[in-house]
């Protein structure tokens, strides 16, 4: 049985939608609770198919994991029984990769399925390889069975200079640093508001770790952590997705639960393009609230790392532009291939030229429905907005993609007047 949903677009979202905790602060902060020794307590876990993957692979490790969607998720790894992490649960999801430094911080040991993950370009872990042996882990690949094993018995800090900013690297290796003797210095890193997140959470189980979110992260080694209640930030790429979305379909939308500063690249490109994004606060939550009228102007657009513009707002950027008065340039610096949503969206009739990390949107008055395949979570995105903004219907198939990151979209859609459904056949 497989699932896609039926879109009838062209109509403006209207109204109010809450943003859900972050994925990619929710999907390193579910395995650095092995640290804590203790039961941890954590709120605002997105509803997704990543979160309930890594509860399932926790729970296979033998901790004692109480989750009911919508509540909090009580994590005790004082049950876990071994450091075998390589059955099939754990290669499915690209994320397990961060058990390798929960569980080398913690036992000193781990066998780890290698990860898989979305198909955008290949997706080396050298980097969290690299830091692993600098805190003087042995590490052993075994590439016929695409398992890793990693092992030290007293993780020593070290000064590690990362070649390429890496998200899942910095987030690694801090883990793995924790209770690492001495200090550990990284320089380099990812800056990331989930980054900051999952450092926020280390410290409130005991670390010390300083300097997330700048240039270099000073960690010093403690010798036992414990355990805490923690509540995850809202999402930075689900904010901007639906930013995106209600400026595509010249709608008027104000998106709660936000932390507007992660959104200041996003912020900018659409107000370059016409739309109307303003900051407000509800003596509670910050919100944002996008309009806008008519077709954007053209802009171009430049993948960076944080603060720059974020490499998962790319493709639901592309399908916005699509209907520019002009033509865009989209340059995708941090993945070598993560177009792969462009062929898909000119069956709407969009008009893009690839040639490698550049593509070339030429704008075009109208789109029209059409049947398009995700091949990846964030291009998922770009296609469903793709369809909102087209006149007709479309088809949006390989929705599992979208599952695994986003929480309920289309009930989300559906509450701002889009014409969504899943349809199972
Ligand atoms: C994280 O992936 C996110 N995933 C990705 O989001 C996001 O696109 C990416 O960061 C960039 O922001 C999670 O957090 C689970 P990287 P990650 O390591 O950690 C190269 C989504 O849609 N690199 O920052 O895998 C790498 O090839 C997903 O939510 C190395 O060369 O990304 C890439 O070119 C998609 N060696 C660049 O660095 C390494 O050891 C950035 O990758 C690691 C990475």
């Amino acid at each position: 049985m497989s699932q896609y949903f039926s879109i009838n677009g062209g109509k403006p979202l209207a109204g109010t939608v809450t943003i859900s905790g972050a994925k990619n602060a929710a999907v390193a902060i579910i395995p650095a609770a092995i640290l804590a020794g203790e039961t941890c307590v954590l709120e605002n876990l997105p509803r997704i198919a990543d979160v309930r993957g890594l509860k399932n692979i926790l729970t296979g490790l033998g901790a004692a994991v109480d989750y009911t969607e919508g509540a909090a998720m009580r994590i005790d790894p004082t049950t876990i029984k071994g450091t075998d992490a390589t059955f099939s649960e754990v290669s499915a999801m690209r994320a397990s990769y961060y058990l390798l430094g929960a569980m080398l911080g913690t036992y000193g040991e781990v066998e780890l399925a290698l990860p898989g993950g979305c198909v955008i370009g290949t997706r080396p872990i050298d980097q969290h390889l690299k830091g692993m042996r600098a805190l003087g882990a042995k590490i052993y690949l075994d590439e016929s069975r695409n398992i890793l094993r990693a092992q030290c018995n007293r993780l020593r800090g070290a000064e590690i200079f990362f070649d390429v900013v890496s998200v899942g690297a910095t987030v690694n290796v801090m883990l793995a640093a924790c209770k690492a003797e001495g200090q550990t210095v990284l320089c380099n890193v990812a800056k990331e508001p989930h980054v900051v997140d999952v450092a926020n959470f280390l410290n409130m189980m005991g670390a010390k770790v300083k300097g997330a979110g700048t240039d270099m992260i000073r960690i010093t080694g403690v010798p036992q952590m414990h355990g805490c209640s923690y509540s995850v930030i809202p999402d930075q790429i689900e904010t901007g997705t639906y930013m995106i979305a209600a400026a595509a379909t010249q709608g008027d939308v104000i998106i709660k639960n936000v932390i507007p500063t992660h959104m200041e690249a996003v912020t900018a490109k659409l107000m370059e393009s016409g739309a109307r994004v303003r900051e407000g606060d509800d003596g509670y939550d910050f919100f944002l609230r996008v309009s806008m009228d008519g077709r954007p102007r053209p802009c171009n657009i430049k993948t960076m790392v944080y603060p720059g513009f974020p490499t998962d707002l790319q493709q639901p950027m592309m399908a916005y532009l699509c209907r520019a008065q002009g033509t865009s340039v989209v340059t995708e610096n941090i993945f070598e291939s993560r177009f792969n949503h462009a062929k898909e969206l000119r069956r709407l009739g969009a008009s893009i030229v690839v040639a490698k990390r550049v593509a070339k949107v030429k704008g075009v008055e109208r789109l029209r429905g059409g049947d398009m395949s995700a091949t990846d979570l964030r291009a998922g995105a770009s296609l469903i907005i793709g369809a909102l903004a087209a006149q007709g219907v479309s088809k949006v198939h390989n929705i599992g993609y979208i599952d695994r990151g986003y929480e309920d979209m289309e009930g989300k859609l559906q509450a701002l007047g889009a014409r969504i459904e899943r349809v199972t056949q």
